[in-house]
């Protein structure tokens, strides 16, 4: 069954980067010119996902109305033959009627608790999810090669990377078993494992395609790392039960959820944008010099 609907938590404080996220969700923090949240709802329209599911919560209202249609603004846009580009650019920001659901999570219990929210939109069906403070910049999206391969192997896939050491306990990290191309099979996983018990370095990076079967464990999940319903608790649980793949995509994610993380994302978008790249090669050699 292909992958329809994709489920995209953006419930949270995005305390890493405070006091920018006070009073602006931290996936509408600007990367060169669209909000960090379009590049992913972009990734995953481009894999053939025809509906989103918003996970959010309480001042995350600008995120519903980004996607909508701005009356106002394209009236008034309309009526300026100079700005028919821009009337043109923000129009394609609108999901189409019906292809957006919000749903809010009350409180903040963890990743697991935030897909788990989403169960009665999505039905029991495939579905992806893919994490906003990510963003994975490559030609075809990390979401899309992950599609293609569960074309082929079917199951659950979730997306890893390598990591450097001293930063697999920030992760969900995966045991390895055996490999095929960038597809791995695995006999295990874990939610922020000690540097010293990381069964691998390869960290689960915030793209996900899941069975439905996932619901019904996370329904029952206990609390795991850092007192939170973990995703990866259920995933650990599924994979007893189901096919699981890890895939180690193409692709360079940026982590938009940190400071340097997110001046990356700024920093790689601006080199490669096809109005300012050239300028800001410029500005980085003379910030360099
Ligand atoms: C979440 C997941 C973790 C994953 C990470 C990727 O953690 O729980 O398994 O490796 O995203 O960014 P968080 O960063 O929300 O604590």
């Amino acid at each position: 069954m292909s992958i329809r609907t994709a489920v995209l938590p953006v419930a949270g404080f995005g305390s890493r980067v405070l006091p920018m996220t006070k009073s602006i969700p931290k996936e509408l923090l600007p990367v060169v010119d669209r909000p960090a949240l379009q590049y992913v709802v972009d990734e995953a329209l481009q894999a053939g996902v025809e509906h989103i599911v918003f996970v959010t919560g309480r001042n995350k209202g600008a995120i519903e109305d980004y996607f909508d249609m701005a009356y106002e603004l394209e009236a008034s846009l309309a009526g300026k033959e100079s700005k028919a580009e821009i009337l043109k650019q923000v129009q394609a920001t609108r999901l189409p009627a019906g292809s957006a659901s919000f749903v809010r999570q009350q409180e903040p219990l963890g990743l697991g608790h935030a897909i788990w929210c989403a169960r009665d939109i999505v039905g029991n069906e495939p579905f992806a999810v893919l994490l906003p403070d990510v963003i994975i910049k490559n030609e075809t999206s990390c979401l899309a090669q992950m599609v293609q391969a569960y074309d082929k192997v079917g199951g659950n896939i979730i997306a890893v990377d390598p990591v450097p050491e001293e930063r697999v306990s920030s992760y969900g990290v995966i045991t390895p078993v055996k490999r095929d191309g960038r597809l791995i099979e695995m006999s295990g996983m874990v939610e922020k494992p000690p540097r010293e018990k990381a069964p691998s370095n390869l960290a689960i990076t915030g793209r996900y395609i899941l069975q439905g079967e996932i619901f019904e464990l996370l329904a029952d999940q206990g609390k795991g790392a850092g007192g939170e319903i973990q995703l990866t608790d259920s995933m650990a649980r599924l994979m007893e039960i189901q096919k699981f793949y890890a895939y180690e995509f193409e692709g360079a994610p940026y982590d938009c959820g940190s400071k340097a993380g997110y001046f990356q994302a700024v920093l790689a978008h601006a080199l490669d944008h096809p109005e300012i790249g050239a300028q800001a090669k410029d500005m980085v050699r003379a910030a360099l010099a």
